[in-house]
């Protein structure tokens, strides 16, 4: 026999946690969108820095996908449902896809602009998790604005050498 699951009282009032979840729901679709151009640029980068970037984007790709578990995770601990499909990603990420394979150093561009996209993502979001008293997802978020930021460094040291 089927039992109803109580409803959820965390502490959070409903209205927050949504507004919290709609926000990591964008903060994954950049997150999976960002994914996707870097394991593609991992597979079709060339040229004479090939081996550093090929294997820099794979620590980098790896890492995007393990924080889309978490994050996805957090919504649904929030109680909400986590938002799915690469065409739902697309409509709801602030960084366009890439189709087409731009010249190594452009790939480096692109990727410095789209780990500062979802920092601004996750720093936006950061009040509204604070005025919630929801330390859980400010902790995702602070661990999230930290690798950003240090990606987007390493590739801009690229870029600048
Ligand atoms: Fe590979």
């Amino acid at each position: 026999m089927a039992h109803l699951a109580p409803p959820i009282d965390i502490g959070i009032p409903a209205n927050q946690r949504q507004e919290i979840a709609e926000g990591l729901g964008r903060l994954l679709a950049d997150s999976y969108v960002l994914y996707l151009k870097t394991h593609g640029f991992h597979w079709n980068v060339t040229g004479p820095m090939f081996s550093s970037l090929h294997a820099m984007f794979m620590e980098q790709y790896t890492e995007l996908w393990t924080a889309l578990d978490e994050i996805a995770e957090r919504i649904r601990a929030l109680g909400h449902l986590a938002p799915m499909g690469g065409r739902r990603y697309a409509e709801l990420s602030s960084i366009e896809e890439t189709q087409q394979a731009p010249e190594a150093l452009a790939m480096v561009t692109e990727l410095v602009k789209g780990h500062e996209a979802v920092a601004r993502t996750a720093r936006g979001l950061l009040p509204l998790a604070e005025a919630a008293e929801d330390g859980p997802t400010a902790d995702l978020l602070n661990a999230r604005l930290q690798i950003h930021e240090k990606t987007a460094w390493m590739l801009r040291s690229i870029l600048e050498g």
